[in-house]
């Protein structure tokens, strides 16, 4: 059968003639936004954050990591950012990059896709692609997508074509960028597939075909549901190990040297970002539609949650040691960000760690060389901005707090002038008697 609307697509990704939509300028549709443009297409970003795109059409970054100067080569490109969604129609490829949260009830939010579908919808037209990025449970794209592009009378796999295909950015990580970093990508039919592989080969060294977008979207999942149970692990081994006088940095540094059949993970004060503490209950929720439960994923998430309460407890102990209460006490966090040498504080244990010891009297201040001022945040409210790290500033507090391993941290400085340093990052490896581990 020939496939006149899929071979035009096939040839205008393969030429370059294709335009490249981007619905959702953030952490992920940037990147790829600057991608495609780098390897010459015409990128079109939607957004309904009117700031973002005012600032991006000016040449500017609002992300640390994203270099103006890249916006502005994008611009000379032709990129533009707008609101105007009617400019989905110019359009070959349709990329849906936004949030998928978790709701007050910690189940899946994914009012962000259906809203995003739901504006491009009306103005989608034979020999498009429509791919969701976004991470979600399996069924998503088939449940919310597909009926959604047949509306109009669109044939998806004839006339459109469907794919999801997680994005696995890890922000701030210098080894890897879009390019190197190879894409899975599953199609509604076999001709969405090709029509997606067809997207993404001019911009990935490598693309992943999986059958379904179901199994896309599963292995997005698997990823970060991985990493979030072995985190758990790795930080119910630090507490037992803890009490048992060894240091879980040691053995994990030991355990690294099998050349098979290990994979170290870091313990520290919680998960954060905007993945791998929610990522994992979108599974969880629909897990339960097939009355299935998804226990590992529930115990991994209560361990990792507790966290920032055994540091707190761990700190009140150290401060009890030294005659101090944490009613009252100065202390000093040392990282809001979620993790090093970025900016994003989205479910930042930090933070939670702040709030706690707040709850408790204590006096709390903060240093981030990458966060200047402590943002606005939905659920949390703190009036401060960055300290300086200084040698009489470090030694006023009564105690400081390692909770994000920032490189820009002059670490020497903080272990000579911090009264007690609370190491939740296992940073400091030469026991030292005014350092606490935790
Ligand atoms: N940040 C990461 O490192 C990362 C990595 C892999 C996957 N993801 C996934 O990618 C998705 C996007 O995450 P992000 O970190 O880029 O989010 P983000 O909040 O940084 O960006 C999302 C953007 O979408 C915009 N937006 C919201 N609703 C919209 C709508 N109806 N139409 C158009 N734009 C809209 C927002 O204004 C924002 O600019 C999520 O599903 C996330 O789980 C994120």
């Amino acid at each position: 059968m020939t496939q006149p609307y899929l071979e035009h697509t096939l040839q205008q990704f393969d030429n370059k003639t294709a335009v490249i939509g981007i619905v959702g300028l953030g952490y992920v549709g940037l990147p790829l936004m600057l991608r495609y443009s780098q390897v010459g297409f015409k990128v079109i970003g939607f957004d309904i954050d009117t700031d973002k795109i005012d600032m991006l059409n000016r040449g500017e970054s609002y992300i640390e990591h994203i270099a103006a100067a890249d916006i502005q080569a994008a611009c000379r490109q032709g990129f533009t950012a707008t609101a105007d969604f009617a400019r989905i129609s110019e359009c070959t490829a349709v990329i849906l990059c936004v949030p998928t949260p978790l709701n007050k009830y910690r189940e899946p939010d994914i009012s962000f896709v259906i809203n995003t579908t739901d504006r491009v919808k009306p103005y989608l037209r034979p020999g498009q692609v429509l791919s969701l990025e976004s991470t979600t449970y399996p069924g998503t794209t088939e449940e919310e997508l597909l009926p959604r592009m047949q509306e109009n009378g669109l044939c998806v796999g004839e006339d459109v074509f469907l794919v999801y295909s997680p994005e696995r950015e890890d922000p701030g990580n210098p080894d890897f960028e879009t390019r190197t970093i190879p894409k899975v990508i599953g199609g509604h039919t076999e001709a969405c597939l090709q029509a997606g592989m067809a997207l993404y080969q001019p911009a990935i060294d490598t693309v992943v075909p999986v059958s379904s977008t179901k199994a896309a979207e599963m292995t997005k999942l698997l990823e970060n549901i991985h990493r979030a149970v072995n985190i758990g692990l790795v930080n119910e081994m630090k507490i037992v190990a803890d009490k048992m006088g060894i240091d879980i940095h040691e053995v994990i540094n030991a355990a690294a040297t099998k050349p098979f059949g290990f994979v170290p993970y870091y313990p520290g004060p919680g998960i954060g970002g905007h993945c791998i503490p929610i990522d994992p209950f979108y599974l969880t929720w629909k897990a339960r539609e097939y009355g299935v439960n998804t226990r590992f994923i529930e115990l991994a998430g209560e361990v990792n949650s507790a966290m920032p309460d055994y540091v707190v407890q761990k700190t009140a102990l150290a401060l009890n040691q030294r005659q101090k209460a944490l009613n009252g006490a100065k202390i000093l966090v040392l990282g809001i960000a979620y993790k090093k040498n970025v900016d994003d504080m989205r479910e930042s244990p930090s933070v939670y760690v702040m709030e706690r010891l707040r709850d408790l009297g204590a006096e709390v201040a903060y240093s981030d060389p990458h966060v200047p001022v402590f943002p606005k945040m939905r659920e949390h409210n703190f009036d401060l901005s960055s300290q300086p790290l200084t040698a009489e500033n470090l030694a006023s507090y009564d105690c400081v707090i390692l909770t994000t391993a920032h490189d820009r941290f002059d670490y020497n400085l903080i272990a000579r002038h911090a009264r007690l340093l609370i190491d939740t990052r296992g940073h400091y490896r030469e026991p030292q008697p005014h350092i606490v581990k935790a």
